[in-house]
C-alpha cells in the first residue's frame, strides 16, 4: 500500500506569491482552471495501491475543507487535510502525523511539494528516491544541488541552495520513501534535543558564578525563567526538521538514497509569473489526460480558440473574441467582442471589455479591463478605456486612467 502526501505549507510560506496569496491559499490558486494542488492529486491517482492522500499544512482547516471533500467525492479516494499547529519544517510536518500515516501500514510514502509542476516518476529503490532534473547551471543555486553515481544512481552528495556551483542536477521536491524516513527524522530531532540539553547544562554552569550576586531586587526566579524560556526555544527547534538540509544532506553517500532523473518537464511555482507558465504546461498536458476540459470553439463558447484553452462553463465569451494559446478563464468571467487573450489566467468575475488585449498576465478577481485597453494587471484593478499598461506591477484596488510602462503602481 502507498500513501501520498503533499506538503502545502502555510500562510507564512509562499511570500513570493503575494499579492495573490492574500486572497487564497497558494495551493488553491487556479492553474489551468483547477487548484494548484489538484494537479499532483490527479497525478497520484495513477499510483498502484494508493490508499489515501494527505495534504499537510498549517493553513486553517476551513480553507481546505470544501476542496478536500469535493475532490474525495470526485476521485472516490480519501483525500484529507492535516493541520499542523505551527510550522515544523518539510520533514517535521510529515513526522508530526507519523502515527496517523502509519495506521495505513504503507510500504511506501510518496511525498511531494505542492509548488512543483511535473510528471510523476515510476522507479524507486532504497530508503528513498528523489526525482531529479537537469537545469541550466546559472539557475541551479535556487534549488538543492546534488551528485549521484552514474551507474547505481546512489545519491552521493547533496547541498541545499549552495553559494558556489556543485551540480546542475537538482532536487525536484518529489520523493518516494519507505517508512524508515520516520526513523531518520526521529534521529535528527533527538540529536537536537540531546545537544540542546548539553548546551543547557553547560550554559547553566557558566552562569553559576553570577547567581552569587543575586539580591532581593534581582530574584533568582527571574534567572530561572530565563533558563526555562531558553530551553523552551531549543526544544521547539528540535521538532523543526527540514527534509533537504537535515535529512537528505547527511544521508547522501550512505547507500540509502537514490535518484531518478526525469527528462520530462519540471517547473517550480514560486511567483505569480511562474504560475502563468505552469498553467500553460498543465493545459497542454490536458490534451492527453483530460481533453474534455479543453475548449475547441465548437461548443457553446464558439469563440476563436487557438491552442490549449480552458473556459469555465459559467464564463461568457463573445463569439468574436480570439483566445489562446495557454489561456484559462475562471467562473463568471465575461469576455467582450473582439477581445484578444494570450497566455494568461483570468480569475473569477473578471470583465474584459470589447477589443481589449491581455497578454502574459493574471487578471485578478473582479477586475475590469476597459475597451481597447492592453494590460498586465493584478486583482481588483480597473483599467479604463484605451489605456496601455506595459511591463508594470499594479497593486490591488487601483484604477488606471493613464497609460504606464515599467512602473510599480502602489
Ligand atoms: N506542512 C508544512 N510545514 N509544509 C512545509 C513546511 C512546514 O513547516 N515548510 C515547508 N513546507 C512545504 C512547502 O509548502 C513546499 O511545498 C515544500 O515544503 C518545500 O518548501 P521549502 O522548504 O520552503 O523549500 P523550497 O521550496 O525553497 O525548496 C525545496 O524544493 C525545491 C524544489 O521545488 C528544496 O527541497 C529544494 O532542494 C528543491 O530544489
Amino acid at each position: 500500500r502507498v500513501v501520498a502526501i503533499i506538503m502545502v505549507g502555510g500562510p507564512t510560506k509562499g511570500t513570493r506569491f503575494r499579492p495573490l496569496s492574500f486572497n487564497i491559499p497558494k495551493p488553491l490558486f487556479p492553474l489551468a482552471g483547477q487548484p494548484m494542488v489538484h494537479h499532483p492529486i490527479s497525478a497520484c491517482q495513477k499510483i498502484p495501491n494508493l490508499a489515501k492522500i494527505y495534504l499537510i499544512g498549517f493553513y486553517e482547516e476551513r480553507e481546505f475543507a470544501l476542496y478536500v471533500s469535493s475532490i474525495s467525492n470526485d476521485l472516490k479516494l480519501p483525500v484529507r487535510y492535516l493541520k499542523e499547529d505551527k510550522p515544523h519544517g518539510s520533514a517535521g510536518g510529515l513526522y508530526n502525523f507519523k502515527d496517523l500515516i502509519m495506521e495505513e501500514d504503507p510500504s511506501h510514502i510518496f511525498l511531494l511539494n505542492c509548488d512543483v509542476c511535473c510528471n510523476a516518476h515510476k522507479k524507486y529503490g532504497g530508503m528513498g528516491t528523489i526525482l531529479v532534473v537537469k537545469v541550466p547551471p546559472e539557475s541551479a543555486s535556487e534549488f538543492g544541488e546534488l551528485v549521484a553515481d552514474p551507474v547505481t544512481n546512489e545519491l552521493l552528495h547533496y547541498t541545499e541552495k549552495p553559494e558556489t556551483f556543485v551540480s546542475d542536477r537538482i532536487n525536484c521536491g518529489v520523493y518516494i520513501f519507505t517508512p524508515d524516513i520516520f526513523t531518520a527524522i526521529e534521529g535528527v530531532s533527538s540529536q537536537r534535543k540531546d545537544r540542546a540539553n548539553l548546551r543547557r547544562v553547560s550554559s547553566f554552569e557558566a552562569m553559576l558564578p553570577d547567581t552569587s550576586n543575586i539580591t532581593e531586587s534581582n530574584p533568582c526566579n527571574e534567572l530561572k525563567l530565563k533558563f526555562s524560556s531558553k530551553f523552551f526555544c531549543r526544544s521547539l527547534t528540535a521538532n523543526y526538521v527540514r527534509l533537504d538540509q537535515d535529512i537528505l544532506s547527511p544521508l547522501a553517500g550512505k547507500k540509502q538514497l537514490y535518484i531518478y532523473e526525469t527528462m520530462d518537464f519540471w517547473e517550480q511555482i514560486k511567483t505569480p509569473g511562474m504560475s502563468i507558465k505552469c498553467s500553460a504546461l498543465y493545459l497542454s498536458q490536458f490534451r492527453h489526460t483530460a481533453p474534455h476540459l479543453l475548449e475547441n470553439g465548437d461548443g457553446i463558447k464558439k469563440a476563436c480558440i487557438i491552442g490549449d484553452v480552458y473556459i469555465h462553463p459559467s464564463a461568457k465569451v463573445h463569439p468574436s473574441a480570439k483566445i489562446g494559446p495557454g489561456v484559462s478563464i475562471s467562473a463568471n468571467a465575461r469576455i467582450g467582442a473582439g477581445a484578444r487573450l494570450i497566455n494568461c489566467i483570468v480569475l473569477d468575475d473578471v470583465e474584459i471589455k470589447e477589443n481589449a488585449v491581455v497578454i502574459h498576465a493574471i487578471v485578478g478577481w473582479k477586475s475590469s479591463i476597459g475597451r481597447w485597453a492592453r494590460v498586465q494587471a493584478s486583482e481588483s484593478v480597473a483599467v479604463e478605456d484605451e489605456v496601455v499598461v506595459i511591463n508594470s506591477i499594479v497593486l490591488p484596488h487601483k484604477t488606471l486612467n493613464v497609460g504606464v510602462q515599467d512602473e510599480i503602481i502602489l
